[in-house]
């Protein structure tokens, strides 16, 4: 039996990109694989690398876990789980960085972009972020993890941790590969559509969030800038505003992008967009109401401690085994 494994940032806001380039790949994913058990956590000791504010940290947690149930995340098929409740992650984290070297981690793109951005000081576990990245993974003997390219680098040290491990105490962890999902699957800016769709973006008219108000999805998706020669054709380059748009018609229908520019070949923008926005209200309509029915209700706390009883098995095991090979406590 294979494993798969991914870890989500405790964000409170996620965007239709979220959902196109992640959300919906799980889902994919979680239906497709066969003989493969499924990870998913919430990174909550991650996000403490940076400030937080701890009621919307709390908030978070609980809302992220939410939306992922709510756009289909099965818990019966998926093991559920917050990262700080499974303590082993933490503790192999600690392993990972008596593994990995100082100029490994200096070398992380992400770290330099984000230690840039504190205007505070920098948290020494920013800097040590991947190493605790490898033990949510290595933990758990992932085959596949699903990340976003901005992970690669951090997936490409876990593997060398991995093997430094192995070749020094024997045989101990998988060597996990990366799952990316597909290009095309990259949603840009409504606003300025040679940018991805990001949620700290400054204008909110340039991004579609999970839970926004249906009245102002539709809004944003009429007023999406589009180019003035009226012809709905993909092509990223010389039309991104389009493309974009068509890409998302794509993404959430059972049309190409082929099988839309005949069906709008004589149409013009408005009506396209039109059609898109009912098209995106109706992706998020149900998506909504599951997430306030769940937010409201006792059954993701029943989710989340099912999920964590799942991983702690596993991560146990895992890490006295660990210990054991390093010669720590009295384990014999
Ligand atoms: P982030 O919100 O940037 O931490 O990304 C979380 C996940 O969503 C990653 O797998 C990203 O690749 C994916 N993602 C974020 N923004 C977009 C976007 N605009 N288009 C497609 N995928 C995205
Ligand atoms: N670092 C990932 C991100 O920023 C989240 C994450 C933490 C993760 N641990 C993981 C992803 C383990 C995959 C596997 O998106």
């Amino acid at each position: 039996m294979k494993r798969l494994l991914s870890g989500i940032q405790p964000t409170g806001k996620l965007t239709l990109g979220n959902y196109i380039g992640a959300l919906q790949q799980f889902v994919k994913l979680q239906d497709e694989l066969e003989d493969t058990e499924l990870f998913i956590f919430i990174a909550d000791l991650h996000a403490i690398t940076i400030p937080q504010n701890r009621q919307e940290l709390k908030k978070n947690i609980r809302s992220v876990a939410a939306l992922y149930v709510a756009c289909g995340l099965d818990p019966n098929k998926v093991n559920l789980f917050v990262q700080s409740e499974i303590p082993e992650h933490a503790q192999l984290g600690y392993v990972m960085e008596s593994t990995a070297y100082v100029g490994e981690m200096e070398r992380m793109t992400q770290y330099k972009d984000k230690k840039g951005k504190q205007a505070e000081g920098i948290r020494t576990s920013l800097l040590t972020y991947p190493a605790l990245m490898a033990a949510d993974i290595l933990l758990y003997d992932a085959d596949i993890v699903p990340i976003g390219d901005d992970q690669k680098q951090h997936l490409e040290l876990t593997r060398n941790l991995a093997v430094r491990f192995n070749n020094a105490y024997g045989q101990t962890f998988t060597v996990p590969e990366g799952y990316y999902t597909k290009t095309g699957a990259r949603i840009m800016s409504l606003t300025e559509p040679t940018k991805k769709m990001s949620k700290s973006a400054e204008n909110p008219k340039s991004y579609i969030l999970l839970l926004d108000d249906l009245a102002q999805v539709r809004n944003k998706i009429k007023s999406a800038v589009t180019d003035s020669d009226g012809l709905i054709k993909y092509d990223p380059k010389k039309k991104p505003g389009i493309s974009n748009l068509l890409t998302i018609y794509s993404a959430l229908t059972e049309y190409s992008i082929k099988q839309l520019e005949e069906m709008y070949e004589d149409k013009n923008y408005q009506v396209f967009k039109a059609d898109l926005a009912e098209i995106v209200a109706d992706a998020l309509r149900p998506i909504q109401s599951k997430y306030f029915e769940i937010m409201n209700g006792t059954e993701l706390d029943k989710i989340l401690d099912h999920g964590a009883e799942k991983a702690r098995v596993v991560a146990q095991r895992k890490l006295v085994k660990v210990y054991k090979k390093l010669g720590l406590g009295r384990i014999r």
